[in-house]
């Protein structure tokens, strides 16, 4: 049984789907939540679920090794979702190909830093592009630029809005990430 210690910052939509998937499967579960905003409603959907949800700062996770030896003691694998702050390098040595993000865009398309959430949304809706979705990668120094591991797309029309992307983009983010982790984790032999 492997462990999954997921990171949230907001609303905790994906940690919560990610928690309920791994508590019916003997892949994985998930240990616990680590969250940089004290204010995020992650906190409450992991004491429904009764999930270790804890906080942690900047300082914890660049300047000392608190966060790090956390993931030492509590992860094999470690999965980003919707999690904004940039990885330190000692946490991406520590576990090469083992950390996973999501990104509410098809990549390389409306990647990179300030691309997140609605901006995203608003983004895509403004160039009135015919299609979106999202993609699955590994994460490595840079944001938005490590290995994809899965996409999935999603058509849009001249109606939609950056509110109406975001729910299409939030059916897909429920309906394949759970099942991506679990396939990336049973198909990695370590
Ligand atoms: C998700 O849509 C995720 O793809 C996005 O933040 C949202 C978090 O929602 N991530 C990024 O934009 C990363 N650049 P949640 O808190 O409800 O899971």
């Amino acid at each position: 049984m492997k462990r999954i210690v997921v990171f949230a910052s907001g609303s905790g939509s994906n940690a919560e789907n990610i928690i309920k998937f791994f508590n019916h499967t003997k892949t994985a579960k998930v240990t616990m939540v680590l969250c940089n905003n004290e204010q995020a409603k992650v906190f409450d959907r992991c004491k429904k679920l009764d999930t270790k949800c804890l906080h942690f700062n900047r300082a914890d996770f660049s300047k000392t090794e608190k966060v790090l030896d956390i993931l030492k003691k509590q992860a094999d694998f470690v999965i980003l979702a919707g999690f904004l702050w940039k990885i330190p390098e000692k946490i991406i040595s520590a576990f090469p190909n083992k950390i996973i993000n999501i990104h509410p865009a098809l990549l390389p398309k409306y990647g990179g830093k300030g691309m997140y959430g609605m901006h995203v949304h608003k983004a895509v809706a403004e160039n009135k592009e015919s299609e979106t979705g999202i993609t699955i990668h590994y994460v490595n120094e840079n944001y938005d630029e490590g290995g994809i591991i899965f996409q999935a797309k999603t058509t849009l029309t001249e109606q939609d809005t950056p509110e109406t992307i975001a729910e299409k983009i939030h059916i897909l983010e429920q309906r394949y990430f759970p099942k991506v982790i679990e396939e990336i984790i049973i198909t990695t032999n370590e």
